[in-house]
Formats: C-alpha cells, structure tokens, sequence
C-alpha cells in the first residue's frame, strides 16, 4: 500500500526561482530566504519521497479564461516548463507518474471529486518554484511529480472546506495504491499578498503567523476561514493559501512539525513554509 509520510507548505514567487537561476541566492536580500530552506533541503534528501503530489495554481501559462478547471491532475510521462515571457526556466523537465496519476483520478472521480484530467501540460512557477527551495538546482528532479492545479485566479475559487476534504480524498486514493510509495504532498502559494489595485503590497503578518498555527493545530477551523476573510485581511492573492488546505487534509489531524520558516519580503509576498510529518504512518527516513 502506498502512504502519505508527510506535507511541505511554501509560497512560490517567481522572484525566487529568478535569483536561483541568475547566481543571486547570496546576496543580502536573499541570503535570508534560502537559509530558511537550508533544513528544508536536508530534510528532503533524507526523506526521499517516491513521489510529490504538488498542489499549485497555474498562472495563465497551461490554462488561460478560456479554460478554468477548478480542480486538474496531471497525467502525463513529462511536464515540459512553461514560458512565463523571459524564456522556460533552466531547470528539468518535470516528470510525472502517469500510473499513480491516473489510479489518483479515478479514485477521486469516484468518490466525487470530479477532476480534469490533463494529459498535456506546461508547468510554471507555482510548481517549479518550490521545486527549486527544495532541491535545489539538480540535473534532474530525483522523483515523479504528479502536478495538482487549482483555480484560484477566476473567482470562484474551490473553498478552503472543499480543498481540505479533497486532500483527505487524495489519502484515500494513494492508500488505495498497491505498490508500497511513499508519497510526499506539497501544498504551494501564499502567504499574504496582493498584486494589484490601490492595496498592492499588502502584508498581513499578523495574519500570516495566526495561519500557521491554526493550520498546524487546528485544520478543520483553518479550513473554514472564507475566502473574503483571506481578501479582506492578508490581500487579494492570498487566496493561493486555500491549496495549502489540500495537503493539510491529506495528513494526519495531529502531525509533527519539523519546520517552520516566515519571511518577509520576497518581492510582493510574505513567504510561509511548513514541514509537517504524520504521526501514524511510518517515518520519514527511506528504509
Ligand atoms: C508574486 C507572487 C506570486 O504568488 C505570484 O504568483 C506572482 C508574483 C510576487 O510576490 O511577486
Ligand atoms: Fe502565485
């Protein structure tokens, strides 16, 4: 039987994958964001997930207004990098799992989340970004991903309740998996921001850290948060925080958390990133 061993929350603003990417990671303005992630990378390396369910939000590089799936699980071998207008990022290929992706779907359809299912898709921050806080620049990504979109960029988003009973959804299906994987969930996007119109800038720590802690120890009142709520308090884009819920779901109601990082600013956004270990399933070290 596959499991969920654990849960990795991080924003994902493209800045960040800009100053990998260019030699930038030392310097004063972002040496202290990668060090947050310094844990992070060790952590991962030990971990060594068999594959990454990654829950993101496309931002109009696969999708555009004419075509807002709500909820969309990547099905394919390969996920090539999308062009966000400076040229693909210079990082792998993502590769899927087309096996476990497509057990994944069905097992959803079933149970009632009606998923679209792409067999066909460029991937653009929002999956590469934390990637790369993760792993670094490597040759290649060392495990399967299995993209997870969502919209949150076309209201209405999927409430935080709906993202949160998805991700139990989720824990059901790979643990319907025959094949012993040990599966990490990424939850991406947030924390507070706002990108446009006279608020742009906003930020909400306050907020933000409040999150953190009723997402750690309180999901199910985390989950009920409205989405005016996040607009009103932590700015238009924070919103993204609902795909967080995705992973929390999918974990255990009480976890262990190993990390935790809160860092403001990385360009428009406070940056938020959590590793949350299960409890009941096995370790977290590959045997
Ligand atoms: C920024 C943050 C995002 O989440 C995003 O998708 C694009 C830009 C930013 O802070 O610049
Ligand atoms: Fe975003």
């Amino acid at each position: 039987m596959a499991s969920i061993f654990a849960g990795v929350t991080t924003s994902h603003v493209p800045a960040i994958g800009a100053a990998l990417d260019n030699g930038k990671s030392t310097d004063a303005y972002w040496q202290p964001l990668f060090a947050g992630y310094e844990f992070s990378k060790r952590w991962i390396a030990e971990a060594k997930p068999d594959a990454i369910i990654l829950v993101y939000n496309d931002h109009a590089s696969a999708f555009s207004l004419d075509l807002i799936p709500t909820f969309a699980i990547g099905c394919a071998a390969e996920f090539p990098i999308a062009d966000e207008g400076w040229g693909p990022r210079a990082v792998p290929p993502v590769t899927g799992h087309p096996e476990l992706a497509w057990h994944i779907a069905a097992s959803l359809i079933l149970d009632e989340f009606d998923m679209t299912i792409v067999n066909k898709m460029e991937v653009d921050h929002g999956l590469t970004v934390p990637l790369s806080l993760m792993f670094g620049q490597p040759a290649a990504w060392p495990c399967p991903v299995i993209p997870l979109a969502v919209n949150v960029v076309q209201y209405p988003p999927p409430s935080g309740h709906r993202c949160y009973m998805l991700g139990k959804a989720i824990r059901r299906a790979v643990e319907s998996f025959a094949a012993p994987l040990r599966v990490a969930i990424f939850g991406t996007g947030g924390m507070s921001h706002q990108l446009q119109g006279p608020r742009a800038g906003l930020i909400n720590s306050e907020f933000d850290r409040n999150f953190l802690d009723r997402f750690v120890h309180e999901p199910r009142q985390a989950a009920g948060i409205p989405h005016i709520e996040y607009v009103r308090e932590a700015g238009s884009e924070s919103i993204e925080l609902v795909m967080w819920l995705i992973a929390r779901g999918a974990l255990d109601d009480v976890v262990r958390e190993v990390h935790r990082f809160y860092h403001v600013p990385a360009s428009n956004t406070a940056v938020g990133h959590l590793i949350l270990e299960n409890t009941t399933t096995q370790g977290t070290k590959k045997p």
